[in-house]
């Protein structure tokens, strides 16, 4: 039994707790380590590829390992993304803690080596939106989502996998279909919280200028989220 030391977030430990159990994890931009970590503890996985583009937060990741003298349940790989990673290598993805727009990027570049078998496991810290739209339009399904506050901060966590159908749902490009573990009282809040930042973006989008098309979209935002909040 793995007992660990560092006072590990909940955002992480949900991560953790809505991946699937699987044989091997690639944590992509794994940076201090602890969702690997976590993931050997909690018996999610039994092998941990953990990845950074940074050769200094790679080293947080391979000092932890090693301080928990579990070195050769890893493996760690410097580079961009996934293309440090090999189709059918892994059979969960997880990507954390960065922006939607820049894991957009990621995906989209590595996504030849994502398989029908493998789990993607995400959580933006911000552009949720970009993430959803991105899986809707590659050919992905939501299979599980949550939301957890840390710091007063609201963090989604989505699982997605390869859509066996082609028919797909475009209201997974928002939270709230694939809800699990998340008490009805925070969803209430992130709504309210997300229909105000909305609402607050309209009244900015009223002042300028050629904004109707933009100011349409983020309407529609608001209904929606509205709805989904009426629903709960
Ligand atoms: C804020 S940390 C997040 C760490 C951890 N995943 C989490 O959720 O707490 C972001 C990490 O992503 C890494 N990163 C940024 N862009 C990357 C890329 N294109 N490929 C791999 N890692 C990247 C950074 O070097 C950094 O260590």
């Amino acid at each position: 039994m793995i007992e660990i030391k560092e006072k590990i977030g909940i955002r992480i430990h949900a991560i953790v707790d809505l991946m699937p159990t699987v044989a091997n994890v690639a944590d992509v931009g794994c940076d201090h380590g602890f969702t690997g970590l976590l993931s050997l503890a909690k018996k999610k996985a039994i092998q941990v590829i953990a990845t950074d583009i940074s050769e200094p937060s790679l080293r947080k990741a391979y000092d932890l390992a090693g301080e928990y003298g579990l070195m050769s349940f890893y493996d760690f790989r410097l580079g961009d993304g996934l293309d440090v990673i090999d189709k059918d290598e892994v059979d969960a993805i997880v990507i954390s803690g960065i922006g939607g727009e820049l894991m957009r990027d990621i995906l989209e570049r590595g996504k030849n080596k994502i398989s029908n078998l493998t789990t993607l496991v995400l959580s933006p810290n911000n552009r949720e939106d970009v993430v959803r739209s991105w899986l809707y339009f590659a050919g992905f399904v939501v299979v599980s989502e949550r939301i957890v506050e840390e710091n007063d901060k609201f963090y989604q966590i989505f699982t997605a996998k390869v859509s066996s159908s082609s028919i797909r749902d475009i209201s997974d490009t928002a939270l709230g279909n694939h809800m699990v573990d998340t008490p009805e009282a925070l969803l209430k809040k992130y709504y309210d919280y997300k229909i105000s930042q909305l609402k607050e973006t309209l009244t900015e989008l009223e002042k300028a200028k050629d904004a109707q098309e933009k100011i349409d979209e983020v309407k529609i935002s608001i209904a929606m989220y509205e709805d989904k909040r009426n629903g709960v």
